[in-house]
């Protein structure tokens, strides 16, 4: 009897989740290093909260009537005991529900920021995914708008320092709780008036959240939207006196933006500055990042009540527009690639791996795949197919004169007298501090002995 052979399936990753892969994670590196280095600038502190929170700290937080809380979260019963969970869809609230929960607030406001990933059970496409990558910003206890200010500066410093120049901001002010109030009376009368062009979500909202309606994507629906009542003909002095204040901070920093009146945003916390970043340059996943204040959600969630205000940007989007304006890194090969052939030759490379590695130098050490000796000419290729700047040559000559030969493989040639020398080891770091820029070592770390 033949025996049958089982074709193991193939496994694939979860739809709308993406690998990010060692040819993209360059681009990945440079965007956290470049907004860590502008939120540092700023005086932002890093918080980390956990992908799971409770389910109903997003329901309350979102709010029930919104597309996040009624389709988009990855809610699940903990089958272990029964709790609700859910993998975070935004982060605002898992840091106020940190910062009451740690009392970080006891000593003054505090500026916070965050980057990771963010779970939304959306339809995949181009620029919207089921797990995304988000940056974000939380200042809380601050009554603006000069924090309101602040924060789209950071923004501003972002684009400016990644050469992004296709990235508009849209501002507008959601006011207080009673002028919402007034707003959404008049706002119901007039979409009554519509009812029968309305689609299913629409109508659904017309009473639950009427405000919703203006944010629809519903081509037929943008007339109906585009001539409702607008909230900011309902704010009052106050709420006025706060945007006006905003707008003249932004002036006075050269920021352009635009107001538009049907500016919503798609989460329930909001109230008076919400603002947008959009580019017509990604197709229908244009708004790149947003936020705004959310001065009721501390008290809402249990705090003791404090002012706030935020944004996120969406990751993914921002590398995108890098790619589109062909944005080309330098290049982030390693140093030094070290080959070798021989026994007494792979000790002493290890050896000199080290002592390079001690001086800040990064250095790829030829490993062996199997158990043939790879030639000089193979080891040759993937030195330079890694992208390093220097082969060292370990052989048996090498080896018995205490000498390595160091080959330019790129762009140093000119530095080197000639296309490839030899040095005695005894001078090999000596010689490479001369001809390659070492980094200065910014951080180090130190032990308070007690
Ligand atoms: P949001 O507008 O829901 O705000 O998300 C911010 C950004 O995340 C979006 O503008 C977009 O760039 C990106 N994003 C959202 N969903 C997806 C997706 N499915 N795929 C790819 N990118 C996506 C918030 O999340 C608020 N927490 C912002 C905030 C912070 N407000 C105050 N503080």
């Amino acid at each position: 009897m033949t025996e049958k052979k089982h074709k193991l399936e193939r496994l694939t990753g979860v739809k709308g989740m993406n690998d990010i892969l060692p040819s993209d994670t360059g681009l990945w590196e440079f965007f956290e290093n470049t907004v860590k280095a502008i939120l540092h600038a700023y005086g932002y502190q890093n918080i980390r909260t956990p992908i799971l929170e409770h389910t109903p700290l997003f329901r309350r937080s979102i709010g029930e009537v919104t597309d996040i809380v009624e389709k988009e979260m990855y809610s699940f019963v903990d089958s272990l005991n029964g709790k609700q969970l859910t993998m975070r869809p935004e982060n605002t609230a898992a840091v106020v529900r940190s910062a009451i929960e740690h009392n970080l607030l006891y000593d003054g406001p505090k500026r916070l920021w965050y980057i990771g990933p963010m779970f939304r059970h959306e339809r995949p496409q181009r620029g919207r995914y089921r797990q995304f990558h988000q940056v974000g910003v939380e200042a809380l206890g601050f009554v603006g708008p000069d924090i309101d200010a602040e924060i789209i500066l950071i923004c501003q410093r972002l684009w400016n320092n990644l050469g992004l120049r296709d990235i508009r901001l849209e501002l507008n002010s959601l006011g207080h709780k009673h002028e919402r109030a007034a707003h959404r009376d008049q706002l119901i009368i007039y979409l009554e008036r519509y009812i029968k062009l309305l689609d299913h979500d629409s109508k659904n909202r017309l009473y639950t959240n009427p405000l919703r309606v203006l944010d629809t994507k519903n081509p037929a629906l943008q007339d109906i939207a585009a001539n409702a009542p607008k909230l900011i003909d309902f704010l009052g002095d106050e709420s006025l006196a706060h945007f006006e204040g905003l707008q003249s901070l932004l002036s006075a920093n050269n920021i352009s933006f635009t107001i538009n009146p049907r500016l919503v945003r798609g989460l329930d916390y909001y109230n008076m500055t919400v603002f947008e970043w959009v580019t017509n340059k990604l197709g229908a996943q244009g708004t790149i990042g947003g936020g705004g204040r959310y001065d009721l959600l501390i008290k809402q969630l249990g705090g003791k009540p404090a002012l706030a205000c935020g944004w996120a940007l969406g990751i993914e989007r921002i590398l995108e527009l890098l790619r589109e304006n062909n944005l080309v890194l330098s290049n982030d090969g390693c140093d030094v690639y070290i080959v070798h052939q021989g026994e007494t030759a792979r000790i002493r490379a290890f050896s000199i791996a080290e002592q390079l590695r001690n001086i800040g130098l990064d250095v790829i050490l030829h490993c062996s795949v199997d158990n043939a000796s790879v030639s000089f000419k193979s080891q040759m290729k993937l030195a330079n197919a890694s992208g390093a700047t220097y082969a060292i040559i370990l052989g048996d000559n090498e080896v018995w004169q205490d000498e390595v030969s160091i080959k330019p493989l790129r762009g140093n040639r000119e530095i080197m007298d000639n296309a490839q020398q030899r040095v005695p080891v005894k001078s090999l770091v000596d010689f490479l501090a001369k001809v390659i820029a070492i980094p200065q070592k910014k951080e180090g770390i130190s032990y308070n002995h007690k």
